[in-house]
């Protein structure tokens, strides 16, 4: 086996939410691999430091600020990024916000802003971005979804909600595109230490909960993520589409 399978030179990469968390980690690895960056967020600090970041590694890096939430700024964004790098091989679906309260309580607004995110926001953005892979007869898009698409846990109704519909939206789009090149997958990560969960991070009895759930008894780091998210957007996974591969130290294997 050779590791050109794992290459990604000369391949263009658009992620959302990528000024932090597990899409910053997810550009910095699909740059490592050697794909150039649209690297996608709204905080324009952010958007320079990461880009920055990238073309240190000797990349192409350019930061847009891209609400997800509004599909004109995601049309007017996509259509300048296929013009700046000449078109984008690779999508990132990652910008993703949570709300936990009970369901008796939980506030329409959040709940819109959760779904709006989180699943309407992933299908603006493969909508505005899959007409040019189609048209090019290759793509790869990477749904960040979550362990939270399969199990539950209370107080999580709307997060639950939408990486259910995330899972379910992979294989419609999977389905769609299956001969046409464009190979659409999820990943479920568990809780890894980012910003999305740092209360529960900060809470004792809430992080001994998830650390004791996890077979392998621990939280995930951001660097685990990886390995997987280059392999979904390499030449090595090009016979999987349809799929949310877990990252979760063995959570949903209970
Ligand atoms: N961390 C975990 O344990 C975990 C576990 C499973 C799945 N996930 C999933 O992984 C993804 C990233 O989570 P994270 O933990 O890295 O979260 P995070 O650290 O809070 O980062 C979230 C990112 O999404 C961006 N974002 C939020 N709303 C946006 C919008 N309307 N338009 C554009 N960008 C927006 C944020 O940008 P701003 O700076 O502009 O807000 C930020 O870059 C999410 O889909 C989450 O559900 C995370």
């Amino acid at each position: 086996m050779s590791l050109d399978l794992f290459d990604l030179s000369g391949k263009t990469a658009l992620v959302t939410g990528a000024t932090r968390g597990l899409g910053e980690v997810a550009a910095k690895a699909l740059a490592g691999a050697g794909a150039d960056i649209a690297v996608c967020g709204r905080n324009p600090e952010d958007l320079t430091r990461v880009s920055t970041d990238i073309e240190a590694m000797g990349r192409r890096a350019q930061g847009y600020q891209l609400d997800v939430l509004s599909k004109d700024k995601v049309a007017a964004g996509v259509e300048q990024i296929v013009a700046d790098f000449s078109g984008i091989d690779i999508l990132v679906n990652n910008a993703g916000v949570n709300f936990r309260t009970e369901v008796l309580e939980y506030p329409e607004e959040e709940w819109d802003r959760v779904i709006n995110t989180n699943l309407k926001g992933y299908f603006l953005v493969t909508q505005a971005v899959a007409p040019q892979m189609l048209a090019q007869g290759y793509g790869k898009v990477i749904n960040v979804s979550s362990i939270m698409g399969t199990v539950a846990l209370p107080q999580l109704l709307a997060y639950c909600s939408s990486k259910g519909g995330v899972d379910q939206m992979t294989k419609v789009m999977a389905l769609e595109w299956a001969q046409k090149g464009v190979r659409v997958n999820a990943i479920g990560p568990t809780y890894f230490e980012t910003e999305l969960v740092a209360q529960l991070r900060n809470d004792p009895e809430r992080f001994n909960f998830i650390t004791e759930r996890t077979p392998m008894g621990r939280w995930g780091q951001p660097e685990e993520l990886e390995g997987t998210v280059i392999f979904l957007a390499a030449p090595a996974s090009d016979f999987i589409t349809g799929q949310t591969i877990y990252i979760d130290g063995g959570w949903t294997a209970w």
